[in-house]
């Protein structure tokens, strides 16, 4: 038990948890009631000083006693991404604007859960590690460190205890996201009731969970989308050939530089802004998160050292990470997928992580379910009475096709991402992950 003590200390080092003492400190960038509800750090070892920030805000206006009300837990791709990207641009409940100030989200996803954010691994966002070895090189790495500070984060508070949680995250965090879902299964196996994770799901958004089988979809979707001729489908399909043949010798870190080629071609033959959105004409300014970070009195009120460089995205981490890029955590998910609820939603326009590049992995799925699955009817979306997108579930697995929407999926449908997370986790709605229902017997072209 003699861990325990030095963990608590060190945890008491890096805690900075909503004291009063930072109240007085808001200032005009960053106002006291855009505070999160806890901040600060999570020890992930008893022996090193290396910790996961977090941004904690409860939910405003929760319709069940706050003791039950879930938790959702964010997470960023990259690798190496931060979370604050997904927080102060994406879904959290302020966002930066273009003048770096913080404008309340109607969107954003703690109306009615609380939200948190980590950033994970170690080295990105506001992320510390004691030397770069500690930096995760796999996803098992990463889901110990991530499995770490979510059990000390549960323990901040007792309110926290009993709380259904739900692992959500995006794009490289489709590698994540089943990494820590798969390991608290396996650890809460061999915990006592009291000490296990309450695991009820997890969430991926234009994910990169397979990359084997999703390479080689860019092509025909950039050719069907009417954006390459068939002599540049047939060059990109060489390309994405040879990344796959990169993954079958495991040659991985080679299929991670020749993905980027693919890309890169990709991007050369249309002239996009980005692949992350087809139909923008610049792209997404995840850069003012890193200018609003980086004001010392942001830093301040976070309880942030002043001298910490903050960066969006971390190439230490990125490079750690670099071989696992291409590896696929597919067989998580069928694990997950038998065993709790998982929820795919894409941006139609996102040419990355996109539509078609879920759909291409998630036929291949081991799982009973599959063939009801993907012959479940795909039925149209609304959100108060729009068109929002298309919703197919069979029992615990849900794919959203969101419209209007690109890689960033959240930036660009605030409230229908905010609807279909709502739904999910409730259950309401078309989420209710019920065999098909009965098709009426009326028409729908009737008067
Ligand atoms: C909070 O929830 C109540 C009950 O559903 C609702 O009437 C009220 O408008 C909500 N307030 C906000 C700020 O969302
Ligand atoms: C694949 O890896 C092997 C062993 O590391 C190496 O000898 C070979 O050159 C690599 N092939 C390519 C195409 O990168
Ligand atoms: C893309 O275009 C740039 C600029 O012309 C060029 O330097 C680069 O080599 C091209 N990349 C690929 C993969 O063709
Ligand atoms: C902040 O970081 C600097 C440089 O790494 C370090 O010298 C200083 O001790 C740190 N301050 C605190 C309060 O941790
Ligand atoms: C669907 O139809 C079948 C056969 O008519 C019936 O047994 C079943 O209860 C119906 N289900 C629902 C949800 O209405």
């Amino acid at each position: 038990m003699a861990s325990n003590v030095s963990f608590s200390l060190l945890f008491l080092c890096f805690s900075f948890v909503h004291f009063p003492l930072f109240s007085s400190q808001s200032t005009h960038s960053f106002p006291k009631e855009a505070l999160p509800t806890k901040y600060g750090y999570l020890p992930i070892t008893p022996t090193s000083t290396s910790a996961i920030f977090y941004a904690f805000y409860e939910a405003q206006n929760s319709t069940l006693p706050l003791s039950q009300t879930p938790l959702l837990i964010w997470l960023q791709g990259g690798p190496g991404c931060s979370s604050m990207i997904g927080n102060f641009y994406e879904l959290g409940p302020w966002r930066v604007t273009q003048s770096l100030t913080l404008q309340r989200n109607p969107g954003s996803w703690n109306r009615i859960f609380g939200l948190l954010f980590l950033d994970s691994p170690i080295g990105s966002g506001f992320s510390v590690f004691s030397t770069p070895e500690e930096i995760p090189k796999d996803q098992n790495a990463v889901a110990k460190h991530l499995f770490a500070a979510i059990t000390k984060f549960v323990q901040l508070d007792p309110v926290f205890k009993h709380r259904p949680i739900y692992i959500t995250g995006e794009s490289y965090s489709g590698k994540y996201v089943p990494a820590i879902g798969y390991y608290i299964l396996e650890k809460n196996a061999n915990l006592e009731a009291s000490e296990r994770v309450n695991l009820a799901g997890v969430a991926i958004g234009d994910g990169l969970t397979d990359p084997e089988n999703q390479v080689a979809t860019h092509a025909v979707n950039a050719y069907y989308t009417g954006l390459i001729n068939e002599r540049q489908k047939n060059e990109l399909e060489k390309a994405q050939l040879e990344v796959v043949g990169l993954i079958q010798m495991g040659n991985w870190s080679e299929a991670t530089d020749a993905r980027g080629k693919v890309l890169e071609m990709l991007q050369n033959m249309t002239g996009l802004a980005t692949l992350y959105d087809y139909t923008r004409n610049a792209p997404y300014e995840e850069d003012l998160v890193e200018r609003f970070l980086n004001i010392a009195e942001v830093k301040k009120a976070l309880g942030v050292n002043e001298s910490f460089v903050y960066e969006t995205c971390s190439d230490v981490v990125g490079a750690a990470l670099h071989a696992d890029v291409m590896k696929s955590v597919k067989h998580m998910v069928e694990y997950l997928v038998r065993r709790s609820r998982v929820l795919l939603y894409q941006g139609e326009y996102d040419l990355m992580d996109g539509v078609v590049q879920t759909e291409v992995w998630v036929k291949t799925m081991k799982w009973e379910g599959i063939v009801e699955f993907l012959n479940a009817e795909r039925k149209i979306w609304k959100v108060n009475g729009e068109l929002a997108g298309y919703v197919q579930n069979w029992k615990s697995l849900t794919n959203v096709v969101v419209l209007g929407a690109g890689h960033l999926l959240p930036t660009d449908q605030s409230l229908n991402s905010q609807a279909m997370i709502e739904d999910w986790v409730l259950r309401r709605g078309l989420f209710q992950n019920l065999p098909e229902a009965n098709v009426s017997s009326k028409s729908i072209f009737a008067e």
